[in-house]
This record gives C-alpha cells, structure tokens and sequence, in this order.
C-alpha cells in the first residue's frame, strides 16, 4: 500500500521519513521508524563526527531496516561526517541549511542516497542538476529552522519543475496530510513534530507535554530579523526574543541568546528558557503514541479517506 517512487528508492515499506531532528533525533527513535516500515533518520545537528559514528552504530544493532543520517551543512563538522557516512555505508543521507552540491560526488561513490532539504523551486532544480536522488520540500508551517513559503504552495511548483520524487514536510501530522501531500505531487512525507511526541523519542516528557498543550496559534517564529527564522512553541524564551528582536537588538547578541537552547528543552525539560522548536501542525496532536502507532494510523486513515472520496468520481455527493 502506497508505494511510490520514494519508497522504492529508499526500500522501506511507507514512503514516511522522519525528520532529522537535532537532539531530538537519535538512534532510538530513528531505528524505531524504521523498523515500523517507515525511514528513520539520526540528526547529526552539530554533533562531532565520532558521536554520529556511535550513534550509527548502536542504531544498526535495533534494526535491520534502512535508516538515514541528517547532516547540517553550517556544522564545522560536515565534511567528517559525509566521510563517516561512506565508512559506516549509511543508506541514505538528508541535508539541511543549504546546497550539498560538494558532497554529492563523494556520497554516490558510496552509494549513499542524497536527498537535500529545499524551501524553494530554484534551489529544488539546482539540487537535481548536482545529482540528487529526491527532495524534501519542506513549507514554512515546520517546526526548526524555516523558508517563507507554504507546504501547500511550493509542492505542487516543485513538483512542476523537476523529475526526481518530492517529499513533503512542514505541517503534517495525521492521514490527511500525507494523502493531501501525495494528491499535491508528493510521493512521500517528513515529520518531525509528531516524532517528537512519540514513546520512542528520547526527549524530556515537560517538551512533548508542551507540543500535547499547544493550540493552532501557539507555534510561532523567532529570529527573522536575524534572516534565521525559527518555528518554536510560545514560552517565555520566545517572548523575550522577539521583545529583543524588536528593540533592534545586535543580530549577533541574539544568535548568541539561542546556543545551548534546544537542548535545554530536549534534555532538561527546561519549557520555559529552553527552544521548544515545533511546527503549527502541534495543536493537532493529542498524544504520545509509539512510531508503529503513529505510522499504521497514518495509512490506514489515508486509504479509508481514499474510499470516502471515491463517491465523488460517479457524480455523487459526499
Ligand atoms: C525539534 C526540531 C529540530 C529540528 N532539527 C532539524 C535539523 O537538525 N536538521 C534538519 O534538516 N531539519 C530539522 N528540523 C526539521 C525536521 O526535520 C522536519 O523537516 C520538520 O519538522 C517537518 O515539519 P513538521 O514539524 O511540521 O512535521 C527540526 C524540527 C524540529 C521540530
């Protein structure tokens, strides 16, 4: 059931990957996507490349499944980790904050798959001309670092505009996102939101019981005077930053101000002055499910909606 390209070239069972998270994304709930048919993914965030190489390692000894790593093109330690991820035959790897265009070669020879993280169409065809094998679309409605432009907007553009398989992220959560992002042009999703609330993750119970309390409203952006925009839960934190942005303060005073903050949140549950980075699909989730809940739930509400709408092919109503 669902089977695309995206599925095929990654070789999973549902074309649903789950996002590269930093902090939030480790082996344990990496090899616990993958082994619900989905593709799990280890966020290097700005880890040293020794770190990421343990963490592949004790992922490959929860599962057998295909499972990607997530690298951070601003960290000071990209190019260690592309080669770590060649050593350690990584299938696949996800990019985010930027071009991997340097990387794709090396990646190839190893056979990794590359699929760079994009917010835009010309980026989107720029990628597809260095040789990546798909691409994550991600829409501003996504928790963490975003672009301007809409998951619904930029899909359907994207997909216009190239050949290799698109998958959607940034504001999907349940059945309907997936089957709207497929009917988009899509042929997989990304979510990091709802992996963040499940049993799996490893991540303070304070930060999931934050996402479980948002409302639609409650995931706003930090940081777009500093041309680093940042979906994040309201809290304290994030009022003061934005009070800060808009007294004008020294872009660099503020980028200082966010070192340290997700892992604050992450890992000391601090929901207060920590980064609670969630996307606006947050007010839609109410629980913290295991991944293999989250993912069956996913396909099967997809394929009984497919049959709720098919009246509408005969002429009838709904
Ligand atoms: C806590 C958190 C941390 C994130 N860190 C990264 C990251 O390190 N690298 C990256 O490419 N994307 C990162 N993202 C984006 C996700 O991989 C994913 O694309 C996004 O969450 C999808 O939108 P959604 O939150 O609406 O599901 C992060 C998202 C969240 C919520």
């Amino acid at each position: 059931m669902f089977n695309t390209r995206i599925s095929e070239l990654l070789n999973i069972k549902y074309p649903i990957l789950q996002g590269g998270m930093a902090w939030v994304a480790t082996h344990q709930l990496a090899a616990a996507v993958s082994n619900a048919g989905g593709l799990g993914i280890i966020a290097a965030g700005s880890l040293p490349g020794e770190i990421i190489r343990e963490e592949i390692r004790k992922l490959k000894e929860l599962t057998d499944k295909p499972f990607g790593v997530n690298i951070m093109l601003m960290s000071p330690y990209a190019e260690d980790i592309v080669g770590i991820v060649c050593e350690e035959r990584v299938p696949v790897v996800t990019t985010g904050a930027g071009n991997p265009g340097k990387y794709i070669p090396k990646l190839k020879e190893h056979d990794v798959k590359v699929i760079p993280v994009v917010p835009t169409v010309s980026l989107a065809r720029r990628v597809e001309k260095f040789g990546a094998d798909a691409i994550i679309i991600e829409g501003t409605e996504a928790g963490g670092h975003i672009g301007e432009l809409t998951t619904m907007s930029l899909v359907p553009q994207v997909a216009d505009a190239v050949d290799i398989p698109i998958i959607a992220a940034g504001g999907i959560g349940d059945g309907r996102g997936f089957l709207a992002a497929l009917a988009l042009g899509a042929e997989g999703i990304q979510m990091g939101t709802r992996f963040v609330c499940s049993k799996e993750a490893d991540v303070h119970i304070n930060y999931k019981e934050a996402i479980l309390k948002a409302k639609d409203r409650d995931a706003l952006v930090t940081g777009r005077s500093t041309g680093h925009p940042i979906r994040v839960l309201k809290n304290k934190f994030s009022k003061e930053f934005i009070e800060l942005e808009n007294k004008g303060t020294d872009v660099y005073e503020l980028a200082k101000l966010n070192v340290g903050r997700l892992k604050l949140a992450v890992r000391s549950g601090d929901v207060d002055n920590g980064s609670l980075m969630a996307g606006q699909i947050s007010g839609l989730i109410e629980e913290i499910d295991t991944c293999e809940d989250i993912i069956q739930s996913i396909v099967t509400d997809a394929s009984n909606i497919i049959d709720r709408l098919s009246p509408l092919k005969g002429g009838d109503k709904l």
